[in-house]
């Protein structure tokens, strides 16, 4: 089992192979992702809610997610590996980007991942320009979730679209190797998925056309005890184990039955 790199993730999204992503915050999930067919694991500043019960992603820090990521990272593992730049470590300047994306990837991270839209195509060039894989996030950002006033879908009306495709394509021509889409209809989730040649699309409340899906691991396991997404689903409740229901995760992603339509906007 060959490790999942750049490559592999662009031939995934040409041959329309689709990639499973799941959160992992420490090394025991990393093993069992691993053995239950992952391809991308990410270390998400979900870890404020899911790990620390905070209310939301904001007061992560950068050390949180360094220790985190070093957890995930303490085996080799086939899975990708992409870490949080957390909320603040990256919107002072590109330097400071690059100087707390070093930190994640000497922990152990293969690529970062930042929130943001065409303010942040700047930022994101400079990182990839000097050797760090970028995974951007667009559509409901939870790092602005005071000023998107609340949890809620992103991208509506024809306005919210083609703002949305113009800050997709920025970020692909930004050299962005994968792009989050959180709570985006699934039909402007699919065009833009269509619109990026390189930069594959991975959806969360965002359709089944991404080129790849990612949850929330205390979500799909029915644990994270606060409210859920209409996007989540829990995997739990139908299998006999968490490797079975990690398994039926990735089944699932790759033969296109997850997400179903009660899952999408
Ligand atoms: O922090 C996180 O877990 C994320 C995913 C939900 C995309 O950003
Ligand atoms: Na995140």
């Amino acid at each position: 089992n060959k490790p999942i790199t750049l490559p592999e993730l662009g031939r995934m999204k040409r041959e329309g192979e689709k990639i499973a992503m799941l959160t992992c915050y420490d090394a025991s999930f990393a093993a069992l992702e691993d053995r239950c067919g992952v391809d991308v694991m990410l270390v998400g500043d979900s870890l404020g809610n899911v790990i620390q019960g905070k209310t939301s992603t904001l007061p992560v820090t950068m050390e949180h997610m360094v220790y985190h990521t070093a957890c995930v990272a303490a085996l080799p593992s086939r899975p990708m590996l992409v870490a949080d730049m957390p909320f603040g470590a990256y919107h002072e300047s590109k330097e400071q980007a690059i100087r707390n994306a070093g930190k994640l990837l000497a922990a152990g991270a293969e690529m970062v991942k930042l929130e943001g839209g065409e303010v942040m195509a700047e930022t994101v060039h400079f990182l990839v320009e000097r050797g760090v894989p970028v995974c951007a996030h667009i559509g409901l950002t939870p790092q602005s979730v005071h000023a998107l006033g609340g949890y809620r879908v992103q991208g509506r009306g024809e306005e919210g679209a083609a703002r949305m495709k113009r800050e997709a394509l920025a970020l692909e021509q930004a050299g962005a190797a994968m792009m989050v889409l959180e709570m985006v209809p699934a039909q402007l989730a699919s065009e833009i998925t269509q619109l990026l040649k390189v930069c594959a699309t991975i959806g969360i409340g965002a359709g089944k056309e991404c080129d790849g899906q990612v949850l929330v691991l205390h979500d799909m396991l029915g644990v994270y005890p606060g409210k859920k997404g209409r996007f989540v689903k829990d995997f739990m409740a139908e299998a006999q184990s968490i490797d079975g229901a990690v398994q039926a995760y990735v089944r699932a992603v790759k033969d296109g039955s997850f997400p179903g339509p009660e899952h999408c906007y």
